[in-house]
């Protein structure tokens, strides 16, 4: 504390004489714990940061600024117009999560720049230390000589003092589908990945070197950093060029259908560019800096959103036992022009009432039906606008008949809005699909882009599209309805803003298991230190029949044990959890589907008991507003025994049941063997756990009666 106080002391000193400070070359710096962040300007004007942990550095000297097409910008000289410091410390509560209140407690250095000749134009930087990271963005004041602008380039760079390993996938515009490599900065390529890996989403990464965020870090001396951003609001993502001689990555913004970047209108401001350090792994999952530099949430009533399960007539459309479309090729046309398929349509009114029976019997809230509206004969690949109007159903599908049905049955259904990318044809239509879905009672909806952008020639990930997401979470909001977007801009901590854009997925899912090799055992050990960094990941995990399911594809096989599968609802973060695997699939598992049933998807405390990127991951959470405690504990291709520390648990006997990989379990050759016991714990317990190859273990803790 005392510490602390001296660090503000300071601070305010600092902050006091800027101007004599920075004239003699000398530095500004906000600092919080073991953080420290240097502001400085070089001997030619340019603005720099630094950023350094235990006195160790994490990010060297390092460009700061913006071009812009109305130049002047903000690449050349500038001066330092003032600073001020400030320090807040304050604890809030999101409406859903992962923990029941978040602490938000940085130091804030405010550093105002000015060209030094006319215009004479102003810029701010402003940096937030937290005890686990910085955020620092650019903001624009409003001032008569910069009004409607052009960012051309943003200068911000990241200089590493090493080359360290990363866990990268491309610098794609379009698609964070990937696997993720693990290799040195220095030998960042993707050019080969991006031409070989399968993908039904487009791809467009046209720099070799260049990485997406999340991007994780890890120094040879133990030094994890992870570097994103926060808020990522009317601007393109930030994707980093590795320069691999110098391990320094660049800012690469996407860009539009006209090849810039994006369009301001001061006063306005860029997203934040964060760093999160720790010479501890567990802490960059821990970390709460993303979701604190987003704004407090924008829906005031938020009694109605509600974290949920859910199954859904989509698996088997994935692994080809049905289709999402109506007509195909064996269907025949009668000579009065009536269409009679071949059967194959999944979204048919009794197939949907099967899950609905199902989900009703197994207590699982939603039914996510896909396929149910027309459009899907000419659906992807074809870069065409009217697909889709999203509120006519196949002639199989009856909507009242089955909302109806849902209600009767205490279930929800779950509305599939995809887009095939025609954002602009979505955007349409948009109101009308909302009041359609509350005509119905449909209190979610899972939203798709796959395919290249309408309007032609934007990209995923570029400016205009990260206001399709937004304005969409607006209109959802209004209508009262939650979101599960597929295919958007990896997230950014939007949801803290946007309590009703409960999950994304933006990244490789499951699914690719469905009609591709997969993911390999160590894809969800990454998924944490990446992907998830910015927000929760609709993943489809609780896959049980791991080989033979593809009726037309023999060979494939899910890269995980059953085990792995029930421990993903824990590792995994997300408010909104699908059961992934065909009903008659978990028929054969009841025993082991149990702990789907009980797993909650909204929590009140969280604890990483064990991390390493790429090894192993085992997280212990805390059930909203009761006692329960969840585990789940994942390994890579090895085999890992791990012993788990109970002492986290409140005083008191638990009965803990053991969903466990059987011990002749290996995720290629036995994937499907378990095991479940139960015995009483409390926290002077120790588990020990023999994790398969692939393998995992998920665990149910409840209060001993
Ligand atoms: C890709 C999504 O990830 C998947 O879940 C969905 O089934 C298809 N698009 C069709 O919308
Ligand atoms: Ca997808």
């Amino acid at each position: 504390m005392s510490l602390l106080r001296t660090s503000i002391l300071h601070l305010a000193l600092l902050a006091g004489s800027y101007h004599a400070v920075a004239q003699s070359g000398r530095s500004l710096t906000a600092s919080l714990e073991n953080v420290r962040l240097t502001f400085a300007l070089s001997a030619g004007g340019l603005p720099t940061y630094e950023v350094s942990y235990r006195q160790k550095p994490v990010i060297k000297s390092s460009r700061l600024g913006l071009k812009l097409a109305e130049g002047p910008g903000f690449e050349g000289p500038l001066v330092l117009a003032g600073s001020e410091v400030k320090n807040v410390d304050e604890t809030w509560q999101p409406v859903l999560g992962e923990v029941k209140n978040i602490r938000s407690r940085y130091q804030q250095l405010t550093v105002h720049l000015r060209q030094p000749a006319a215009p004479g134009r102003r810029l701010d930087v402003v940096f937030r230390v937290f005890a686990d990271g910085v955020g620092f963005r650019y903001e624009f004041p409003q001032q008569p000589s910069l009004k409607y602008f052009t960012v051309t380039d943003e200068l911000t760079e990241f200089a590493l003092p090493g080359d360290h390993k990363a866990f990268w996938i491309p610098g794609d515009y379009d698609t964070n589908e990937y696997p993720y490599t693990v290799s040195r900065l220095s030998e960042v390529d993707n050019a080969q990945l991006v031409k070989s890996s399968t993908a039904i989403a487009v791809r467009d990464a046209p720099d070799a070197q260049a990485v997406q965020t999340p991007l994780m870090l890890k120094s040879t001396d133990g030094l994890y950093v992870n570097i994103h951003e926060a808020a990522q609001v009317n601007y393109p993502a930030m994707q980093l060029h590795v320069d691999r001689p110098t391990a320094r990555l660049k800012a690469q913004l996407v860009p539009d259908a006209v090849g810039t970047k994006a369009y301001l209108h001061a006063p306005d401001h860029t997203p934040w560019r964060t760093v999160m350090v720790s010479n501890k792994a567990a802490d960059i999952l821990a970390s709460k800096l993303i979701l604190n530099l987003n704004e407090p949430s924008k829906i005031t009533d938020t009694g109605w959103i509600k974290p949920m399960k859910f199954v859904g007539v989509w698996w088997e459309m994935q692994i080809g036992k049905s289709t999402w479309s109506y007509a195909n090729s064996a269907d025949t046309l009668t000579a009065a022009g009536q269409l009679i398929p071949h059967g194959k349509h999944g979204a048919n009114t009794a197939n949907v009432k099967r899950y609905i029976d199902f989900a009703a019997r197994h207590g699982i809230p939603g039914v996510l039906v896909e396929g149910w509206n027309v459009g899907w004969e000419d659906w992807f690949g074809n870069w065409k606008e009217g697909v889709f109007d999203f509120v006519t159903p196949y002639p199989d599908f009856n909507v009242p008949e089955i909302q109806q049905y849902a209600a009767a049955k205490g279930v929800k259904m779950i509305m599939h809005n995809e887009t095939s990318g025609a954002a602009t044809n979505y955007e349409q239509y948009l109101d009308t699909a909302y009041r359609f879905m509350n005509r119905y009672g449909y209190p979610a909806v899972k939203t798709g882009y796959v395919g290249r952008i309408i309007p032609r020639g934007e990209h995923h990930d570029g400016q205009w599209m990260a206001n399709h997401y937004v304005r969409v979470a607006e209109m959802a909001a209004r209508h009262r309805v939650m979101l599960d977007v597929h295919e958007p801009v990896r997230p950014t901590g939007l949801g803290r803003t946007y309590p009703n854009w409960l999950a994304s997925e933006a990244g490789r899912g499951n699914e690719y298991s469905a009609f591709s090799d997969g993911n390999v055992p160590a894809h969800e050990t990454i998924l944490p230190f990446t992907r998830l960094i910015g927000g929760p990941m609709d993943y489809t995990p609780g896959i049980f029949k791991l080989r033979n399911y593809a009726p037309g594809s023999p060979e494939r096989q899910v890269h995980t044990t059953l085990a792995k599968q029930l421990a993903l609802y824990v590792t995994l973060y997300s408010p909104l959890q699908m059961a992934a695997d065909l009903p008659e699939n978990y028929e054969q598992h009841l025993d082991a589907f149990q702990f789907i049933k009980d797993v909650p998807v909204d929590w009140d405390d969280t604890r990483i008991l064990e991390a390493e990127p790429g090894e192993y991951v085992t997280i212990a959470r805390q059930q909203k507003g009761a006692a329960s405690w969840f585990i789940g504990a994942i390994t890579n291709e090895n085999r890992r025994t791990a012993t788990l520390d109970l002492s986290f648990l409140p005083k008191g006997r638990y009965t803990a049941t053991i969903y466990a990989d059987a011990a002749d379990a290996d995720w290629k050759t036995n994937p499907e063997a378990y095991r479940i016991t139960r015995q009483t714990v409390q926290a002077s317990s120790k588990l020990r756990l023999n994790l398969a190859p692939g393998g995992g273990a998920a665990i149910s803790l409840v209060p001993a009666k």
